[in-house]
């Protein structure tokens, strides 16, 4: 297997950290190193490892009881969780075992390869999202504090008119909400998102992570997803989302 560069084992590290609106930056750095672009494992698995594994979830999450946000909740999101990192291990075999795809099979409407690579996209969506999410809940909530706090004021005016276009995305989304920060022009923006795989956007980093689907509140809060983001907001760990702000914005300076 071809061994790559030091620096461009850890500049992959990072992107693959940022989450699933930063799949735009993994392609942008394999097209940028014919070495990462090589189909070491099978065309139809590209260069992805075969397995990944679940994540710890971390303890810090069960702080949220107090704000609403049960730890059967968790106990039980976690599983799904887990049920995405299975799924992607699944079609990742599948795709080991495909090989070499044979075009004249492929079609739009139903044929394997479409199935798989669709669903792929939904399952490494789900397990990216997740551990966004998972991240940073379990802090003291509140108003940021360091330059996520200078950085949404900048985007938005001020955090509560953040707080209001993030509740009101997440009451209009199906699946999630994303407040990213777009590598092109740095601007910041609550990206909604009506599954684990849409409606991803090339080059944004997503830093924070609004689950609304039923499943993360429904225990909790009943039908009632609006008093579950209030809960939300009380419970963001800043200092975890400045930290995916700092690996988003030395993206930024890496590719400028
Ligand atoms: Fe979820």
């Amino acid at each position: 297997m071809t061994q790559e560069p030091a620096n461009h084992r850890m500049d992959r590290r990072e992107l693959l950290t940022l989450g699933a609106l930063g799949a735009g930056t993994v392609l942008a750095a394999s097209w940028a190193d014919p070495a990462l672009a090589a189909p070491q494992n099978g065309p139809a698995r590209g260069s992805t490892p075969l397995t990944i594994e679940a994540k710890p979830l971390p303890q810090k999450v069960f702080n949220t009881e107090a704000a609403g946000i049960s730890r059967r909740t968790h106990e039980e999101h976690y599983e799904l969780y887990k049920g995405y990192v299975s799924k992607v291990n699944e079609i990742r075999a599948k795709l080991t075992a495909m090989g070499v795809p044979d075009p004249s099979r492929a079609n739009q409407t139903f044929s394997e390869i479409r199935e798989l690579k669709v669903e792929y996209t939904f399952a490494l969506g789900g397990v990216k999202n997740h551990e966004l999410y998972f991240g940073h809940i379990g802090g003291k909530g509140g108003a940021p504090t360091g330059p996520i706090a200078e950085a949404i004021n900048a985007a938005f005016g001020s955090f509560d008119n953040w707080k209001a276009d993030l509740k009101a995305t997440g009451l209009a989304a199906r699946g999630w909400v994303w407040l990213a920060h777009d590598y092109t022009d740095g601007s910041l923006f609550n990206y909604i998102g009506d599954a684990q795989n849409t409606f991803p956007v090339w080059n944004a980093t997503p830093i924070l992570a609004l689950d609304v689907y039923e499943h993360a509140y429904f225990i909790d809060f009943g039908r009632n997803r609006g008093k579950y983001i209030d809960a939300f907001f009380n419970v963001i760990d800043w200092d975890a989302v400045n930290a995916n702000l700092k690996m988003a914005q030395a993206v930024a300076q890496a590719v400028r």
